[in-house]
């Protein structure tokens, strides 16, 4: 495995792959891999020819500067997994290697088609603007065959199909196929996230409640309103010490509007647990 740190040196093994007609599968990450990253990249892996992993904690997508700070960070540990998931290249740039100086600092501007207006866009001004700014970056340079999303988050899953839309209209990206994996959960049913390591073991078993409530909805579901449902999740979730909820949204899965209906509708929520701001999704 080959860690790699500058757009050029990418650029170079990218061509070889390249030239030499290779599959590339690609996954990028912000580090502090965990199970859920792991399964993506077997998958990647296992479907194509070379993989290449990006391990980059994205200044641009933070609205929160305590939150970056914040963020784990610990390339030596990502490498040892990394490498024994048989992955080729990792690429882990600093900011500076990924943007000039005005990228870093002016939002970048894209047409999400309202995309970005509800849940996670509405609370995070800016946020998919910077993940946009990224992935495009990142897709430019890797040119992948097939690249690994994890639906935890759904809404950035979503856009990320959009943004793939668009572009390949465009003649960019070439045939990308963007593939949607599993949520992967702890045994205990939280949703594995690099965030999990802020928490406590106290509040690791306090979290479960979010997912534990996820689930029960689906059995109400099937005998009350939208409405009521969302009201019922945001309450048990609430009720639980420890835990608040920002948003309980159940929305369209390919518009993200809010639904009446049960086709097609997922739940998406976000739950602070202390200090700690955790998401989850659910399909109905
Ligand atoms: O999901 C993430 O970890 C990040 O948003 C991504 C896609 C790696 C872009 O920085």
């Amino acid at each position: 495995m080959q860690i790699i740190s500058t757009k050029i040196e990418l650029t170079r093994q990218v061509a070889a792959c390249v030239r030499q007609g290779k599959t590339i599968g690609f996954v990028p990450t912000m580090g502090a891999l965990h199970e859920g990253h792991a399964s993506l990249i077997r998958r990647a892996c296992s479907e194509n020819e070379v993989c290449f992993v990006s391990v980059f904690v994205n200044p641009t997508q933070f609205n929160n500067a305590e939150d970056l700070l914040k963020y784990p960070r610990d390339l030596e540990k990502d490498a040892e997994l990394l490498a024994s998931l048989g992955v080729h290249f990792v690429f882990a740039p600093t900011p500076e290697e990924m943007y000039s100086k005005e990228e870093m600092e002016q939002p970048f501007a894209f047409d999400f088609n309202g995309l970005d207006e509800v849940m996670e866009g509405k609370m995070r001004p800016g946020h998919f603007n910077g993940v946009v700014q990224v992935v495009s970056r990142l897709f430019d340079l890797v040119q992948p065959t097939r690249a690994y999303f994890g639906e935890k988050d759904f809404q950035q899953l979503a856009i990320i199909h959009h943004m793939v839309e668009r572009s390949s209209m465009a003649g960019r990206f070439g045939e990308l196929q963007v593939v949607d994996c599993p949520i992967v959960r702890e045994a205990s049913g939280l949703a594995m996230s690099s965030r999990n390591e802020r928490l406590t073991e106290e509040e690791k078993q306090t979290a479960v409640a979010i997912s534990q409530t996820l689930m029960a909805s689906q059995e109400w579901a099937k005998s009350a309103t939208v409405q009521a449902v969302q009201q019922r999740v945001v309450d048990s979730i609430n009720a639980v010490e420890g835990l608040e909820v920002e948003y309980y949204e159940i929305v369209d899965k390919d518009t993200l509007q809010p639904t009446e209906k049960w086709a097609n509708a997922v739940g998406c929520v976000t739950v602070y647990c202390g200090g700690v701001r955790l998401i989850d999704n659910i399909r109905y």
